[in-house]
């Protein structure tokens, strides 16, 4: 007998879950069934308060009319078109749009479906960048200790995370690695850049000593690292970064799959912190988390460079069977409307400062060892239960989601990055929540 006549509804086993405790999760499954703006409805018909803004994309807040219109509109009007060769206008439309809110002077933009495609895509366009402009021995791609860059090969290569890399035989070779910034010694429970640690940024000068600089192609950082537990740049770093990069010509890439589209109070990082890189690679909040599409951004000087040789050839061989696809590219549209019209890319900042006061409230709660924000980002460290690490975080976030809470964690670190139309009662709730459970000694 088939399988397929076999399987009963709700059966959980054939689908192996992303990154998930899976055994663990089909025990006691968790199951959203639908949104609405900053709340979730589970299959057991409980609320959940969205402290995460589902997986720091659901910028706007849950199943916005905007959104949902613009999608099942386009869906019924052109539902695909073919990518390479031909095109279609909202895609068009879409890259202008997002040129006006990046930063000044990254004129063009490649789609992708993720945020791991726009890495792998941001690393390619830099070796080839380097080798059109007649330096082809720059092939080597620096990242950093504890960086996140999406779960492909080239991402894992230039990532820091020891269980995202170890399994995968050898990665990319001629990767080498800046160490990270985080430094709770020094920096405990720091609102906004962490004093220490800025100078870390010289480690880059080491990397380039070693291997020479007509070596490197790119430097590739998260402005905040995200996925390892919200890391702050310390004061000065991202600044002498781009100034090591310009100095000995490699070009610095700004991982902002979890920056961008104002989870700081700016569009991206880039103008948060007014540096400015070379590449700005983007997703998750480029179409509220609705429709997979990612974004990297490119200068001007990047995307000449290639534009050379007889008109018919194709200048990148480098794209996506769903590269600007119509029913993204109208997702993103009606995006970036919502975001324009409720003011959502600069509204963090507005409410950073009631934000940082109620998440660093928490200091006196037993096993915190440090807090720190940003924007709308907040993490809480916890102390590790000896021997057995990740378990207390873990702890907090089954207790949280049932008591009506989303957080993400990572390590023994709790991460929250809400929606940007978080209110302050929420917000309230939001942390009430999480005192009932820190308290209670998990
Ligand atoms: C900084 C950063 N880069 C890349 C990615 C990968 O994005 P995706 O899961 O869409 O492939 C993530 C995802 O969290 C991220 O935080």
């Amino acid at each position: 007998m088939s399988n397929r006549l076999n399987t009963t509804p709700n059966d959980l086993r054939a689908f192996w879950m992303p990154f998930t405790a899976n055994r663990q999760f089909k025990k006691e499954p968790r199951l959203f069934v639908s949104a609405k703006d900053m709340y979730y409805q589970t299959h057991d018909g409980r609320q959940v308060l969205d402290g995460t803004a589902g997986l720091w994309c659901v910028n706007a807040g849950h199943c916005r009319p905007k959104i949902t219109e613009a999608i099942r509109e386009q869906a019924g009007e052109l539902d695909y078109a073919p990518a390479f060769q031909l095109g279609h206008p909202k895609a068009f439309e879409l890259a202008n749009r997002l040129v006006d809110i990046a930063p000044e002077g990254m004129d063009h933009v490649l789609y992708t479906n993720s945020g791991s495609e726009s890495v792998e895509t941001a690393l390619k366009v830099a070796l080839a960048y380097h080798r059109v402009k007649g330096n082809g021995s720059r092939f080597r791609l620096i990242g950093r200790e504890r960086g996140y860059h999406g779960v492909n090969f080239g991402g894992i290569s230039v990532g820091g995370i020891v269980s995202n890399r170890k399994m995968f035989g050898t990665l990319l070779t001629g990767v080498d690695h800046m160490p990270h910034t985080h430094q709770p010694g020094k920096n405990a429970f720091t609102r906004g850049q962490p004093e220490h640690g800025g100078d870390l940024a010289t480690e880059l000068e080491r990397i380039v000593t070693l291997h020479d600089a007509s070596t490197i192609a790119a430097v590739i950082v998260e402005p905040i690292a995200g996925s390892t537990g919200v890391l702050i740049p310390p004061k000065g770093y991202l600044q002498k970064l781009r100034e090591l990069c310009t100095k000995h010509g490699i070009l610095l890439i700004f991982d902002e799959v979890i920056t961008g589209f104002g989870r700081l109070g700016a569009p991206f990082a880039a103008q948060y912190y007014d540096v400015k890189p070379d590449m700005i690679t983007t997703a998750k909040g480029l179409t509220n988390g609705v429709i997979p599409m990612g974004a990297v951004f490119v200068t001007a000087e990047i995307h000449d460079a290639f534009m050379n040789g007889p008109e018919h050839m194709i200048e990148f061989f480098h794209g996506y069977t769903y590269s600007g696809n119509p029913i993204a590219s109208a997702a993103a549209l009606a995006t970036l409307d919502t975001y324009k019209e409720e003011g959502l890319l600069t509204r963090a900042a507005e409410l950073s400062n009631y934000w940082a006061d109620a998440l660093h409230s928490l200091k006196d709660c037993p096993n915190v060892i440090d807090i720190r924000n940003t924007g709308l980002i907040g993490a809480i460290e916890l102390d590790p239960i000896a021997g057995e690490p990740t378990k207390r975080a873990f702890t907090a976030f089954l207790k949280a989601y049932e008591k009506g809470l989303l957080i993400r964690t990572t390590g023994d670190i709790i991460a929250l990055s809400p929606p940007l139309i978080i209110e302050k009662h929420h917000i309230d709730e939001l942390f009430e929540k999480l005192r009932e459970i820190l308290q209670n000694n998990i």
